[in-house]
């Protein structure tokens, strides 16, 4: 039988990462955060000094690359733990540049395809439903109010130590969204299917409930 499909689209911070987690765990199904892959290019393009709208030596550096995830969120960049260097600011205001890119997504594309071929999935992103599985079981769109998740995006960094300051961050946030709604290649955008769900006033376990109870009614 075919693998089961649950896809998480959305904004940044609207807490996909979090709550796919839990309901990958609550359903026995492998997490795929595909930003993280987004993130771990852009962290290797800043590290190698390549310019990040360099599209070809981009294009060329990626096809030696691995990006490898684990399934307690771990994520290893040519075997390195990047999992703590990718949420770096700088790799926030820079992976947009990176995901626009046309090589980047066919290439990242074919490996999320890859891992939905052999185990049931809950996989984040942001055209996970429109473009990378537009066959999935179950399609969510989560959202919140922009300023919902800047306050939580910066929670999180005080959690962190992660010096920032609320109004920069939700600056960063609105443009990051502006960007990947906005470029060529599978923007940001809601799939005609996709169920909303708002968490803007859902704790974390009533988000995660509200996506079990979908997947319940089978749809
Ligand atoms: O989910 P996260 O905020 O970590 O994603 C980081 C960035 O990766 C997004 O802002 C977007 O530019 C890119 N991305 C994407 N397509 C996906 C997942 C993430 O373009 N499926």
């Amino acid at each position: 039988v075919r693998s089961k499909v649950i896809a998480i689209d959305g904004p940044a911070a609207a807490g996909k990462s979090t709550i796919a987690q839990k309901v990958a765990q609550m359903l026995g199904y492998i997490y795929i955060d595909t930003g993280a892959m987004y993130r771990a290019v852009t962290l290797k393009a800043l590290n190698e000094k390549v310019d990040v709208t360099d599209e070809e030596t981009i294009a060329k550096m990626l096809k030696n690359t691995t990006i490898r995830l684990t399934n307690d969120k771990k994520v290893f960049l040519d075997e390195v733990d990047v999992t703590d260097a990718i949420r770096q600011p700088i790799v926030s205001q820079n992976v947009s540049a990176v995901s626009a890119i046309r090589f980047v997504r066919d290439e990242l594309k074919n490996r999320q395809i890859e891992y939905a071929k052999t185990d049931n999935v809950v996989m984040d992103g942001r055209d996970i439903g429109t473009n990378v599985l537009p066959n999935a079981d179950y399609k969510i769109f989560m959202t919140a109010s922009v300023d919902v998740r800047a306050k939580r995006r910066y929670d999180e960094n005080l959690r962190r130590s992660i010096a920032c300051d609320f109004e920069t961050l939700k600056e960063e946030i609105e443009l990051r969204d502006k960007l990947d709604s906005t470029r060529e290649h599978s923007p940001l955008t809601k799939a005609e299917d996709a169920i909303v769900v708002d968490t803007s006033d859902l704790t974390i376990d009533e988000a995660v409930d509200a996506i079990i109870n979908i997947v319940k009614k089978g749809g």
